[in-house]
């Protein structure tokens, strides 16, 4: 069962009572998304040029709508894994949140995406119904991964060597991923696949944070 909870900084996400685990940090949903995927991630790209992202873990979609803001000249190839999608009512409340594009018709467009939606004249959002260990991902494709699966303690088959190689050769040669766990074995599993690792400051109530570069 997933119920809705108010995060530090005032914004929302779920919590998930079989996994004991939230979508996002209690100290501050947006002010994690923001630190974590787009400062440390999404900032590092130049802001014209084709740019194709992969998110693991689309969820309440408030990293896909924080980087639409970020979007400028960019033409963004925004590619998400969801199986487990929100139900209408859920996108209902996210629809409250006040989180800025959220608009009811976007927002509609979202929950019933099934294959690819234009959302501006440089946003083309993709929805996976699948998981990262079912979907077939096109070779040196990606530029940059959103790595938001729930942490290693409720979600352990999202933290192994093979979803981490999968990533790998899904990614092209400089592709960068950030995530926002540090833990040491997450760290030298990726480091076994071929990433250079790096521990950047992490987001309030977390002291450090992952930026894997291919
Ligand atoms: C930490 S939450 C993601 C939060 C999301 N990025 C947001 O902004 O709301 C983890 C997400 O991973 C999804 N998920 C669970 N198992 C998965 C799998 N095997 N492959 C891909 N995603 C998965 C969950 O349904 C959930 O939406």
């Amino acid at each position: 069962m997933r119920s809705w909870i108010k995060t530090k900084d005032g914004s929302l996400s779920l919590y998930v009572e079989e996994l004991d685990e939230t979508y996002h940090s209690r100290h501050g949903a947006v002010t994690e998304s923001k630190h974590v995927f787009i400062e440390s991630g999404l900032a590092q790209f130049p802001t014209s040029g084709q740019l194709n992202l992969l998110e693991v873990g689309f969820g309440t979609g408030t990293n896909c709508m924080l980087t639409i803001e970020q979007t400028l000249q960019r033409n963004i190839h925004y590619q998400a894994l969801e199986p487990h999608p929100l139900t209408s009512d859920e996108w209902e409340e996210v629809a409250k949140s006040g989180l800025p594009l959220l608009d009811k018709s976007f927002l509609k467009s979202i929950s019933e995406c099934a294959s690819s939606l234009q959302v501006s004249e440089n946003f083309l959002l993709t929805i996976h119904r699948e998981t990262l260990q079912d979907v077939v991902l096109e070779a040196n494709h990606f530029d940059l991964v959103y790595y938001d699966a729930f942490g290693p303690r409720a979600q352990p088959e999202m933290w192994t060597v093979d979803c981490f190689q999968k990533l790998y050769k899904a990614m092209r040669q400089g592709g960068v991923l950030v995530t926002y766990c540090a833990k040491g074995q997450v760290r030298r599993d990726m480091q076994s696949c071929g990433f250079k690792v790096e521990r950047l400051p992490g987001p309030p109530g977390k002291r450090e944070m992952i930026r894997a570069i291919k």
